[in-house]
């Protein structure tokens, strides 16, 4: 902060807290004026014939008032509030923070190492309350992209239903969530122009037995080797790229035509934020563990099955 902001701020505060014990001293004087004789307080105006008298604010208001001054020079003193004032005390937000940080590292701490020995698929099929600190920690930092029952959203995977851009393996699922990933799909629509594009989104909507007019097809197809690289000859997609595989009717940004072909027309950057330094190795393992689970049905679990 600088010192024209501390300085304005601690003036401000102090001078209230001067200005309110001053108007405390000042009206103790005058009431007591005028307290001597009954009579006397009694104050002049009248309307509808009543009036008033002018009686001492009772003492345990004025205490508390007091009390109050008191808390707040103390509480200035000891913490930081005014200005660049840090407190005799030496409290930090920061500090607390940190502190409760550690206190919870300390309690949970052997709780994750222990897990963390434990491989990912044996978590998934053995320790439902591994599994259920895994859901924990999605719903605190990835629900919000992924839906609370990682059902997904247009742009935002699934991560439910099998189908993986990267790859469902417990280590693929672990490098996603550690390192992040960002999904490169170019832009076409200057190479193709819009007959192009339409033609290729054509071509896309039959890889997955869609209908679709079998001339733009036939034309998208022969224009599809520039897309082969990434999402394979077959359309089945890349996992080393993220290219999603093409003809399962799955779709990442969402399967009506206009969509489809404007993915092909200004191209796709889908990022997976990574969360090395947010989570540390020992909590990805169980939010990994987490996801594999979703897919990977709990030995123990007798709802599933039949
Ligand atoms: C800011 C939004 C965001 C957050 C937060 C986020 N993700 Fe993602 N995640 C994405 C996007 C977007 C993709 C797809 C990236 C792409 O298009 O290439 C993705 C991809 C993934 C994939 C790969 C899916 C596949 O099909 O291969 C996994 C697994 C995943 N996320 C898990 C997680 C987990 C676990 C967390 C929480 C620790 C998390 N994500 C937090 C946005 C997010
Ligand atoms: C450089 C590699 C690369 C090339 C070349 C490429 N794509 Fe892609 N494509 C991707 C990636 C990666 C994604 C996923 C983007 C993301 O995760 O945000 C993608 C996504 C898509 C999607 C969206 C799928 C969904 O589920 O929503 C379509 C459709 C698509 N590509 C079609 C094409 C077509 C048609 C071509 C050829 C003109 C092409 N791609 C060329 C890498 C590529």
């Amino acid at each position: 902060m600088s010192n024209f902001w501390s300085w304005y701020i601690t003036i401000l505060s102090v001078g209230y807290i001067i200005a309110v014990l001053w108007l405390l001293l000042v009206t103790r004087q005058v009431k007591s004026d005028m307290t001597d004789s009954g009579e006397n307080n009694l104050m002049e105006h009248s309307y509808d014939g009543i009036q008033e008298y002018n009686n001492p604010m009772p003492s345990w208001w004025i205490k508390l008032f007091y009390i109050t001054i008191v808390f707040a020079v103390a509480y200035l003193v000891l913490y930081p509030g005014l200005g660049n004032w840090k407190g005799t005390l030496g409290w930090t937000s920061h500090n607390q923070h940190a502190e409760e940080v550690a206190a919870a590292e300390k309690v949970y701490g052997p709780l994750f190492k222990k897990y963390a020995a434990i491989s990912i698929p044996q978590l998934a099929s053995d320790h439902p309350e591994a599994i259920e600190m895994g859901k924990r920690i999605f719903l605190n930092n990835c629900a919000v992209c992924h839906g609370s029952d990682a059902g997904g959203a247009p742009g935002f995977p699934a991560l439910n239903d099998n189908d993986w851009l990267y790859g469902g393996a417990p280590e693929q699922i672990v490098k996603t969530i550690t390192d992040g990933r960002n999904g490169a799909m170019p832009a076409w629509g200057s190479t193709f122009g819009e007959d192009g594009v339409l033609q290729l989104a054509s071509y896309v909507e039959s890889l997955s037995g869609r209908p679709a007019d079998e001339k733009l097809v036939a034309e998208g197809k022969a224009k599809f080797m520039t897309c082969a690289g990434c999402h394979g000859m077959d359309g089945k997609g890349m996992q080393a790229l993220g290219a999603p595989n093409l003809t399962d009717n799955i779709w990442l940004y969402g399967g009506s035509p206009a969509v489809i072909a404007k993915t092909i027309r200004d191209g796709r950057n889908g990022v997976m934020p990574s969360h090395k330094d947010l989570l540390g190795d020992d909590r990805i393992h169980l939010v990994a563990s987490y996801v594999y689970s979703l897919t990977h049905a709990a030995k123990a679990d007798k709802t599933g099955g039949k």
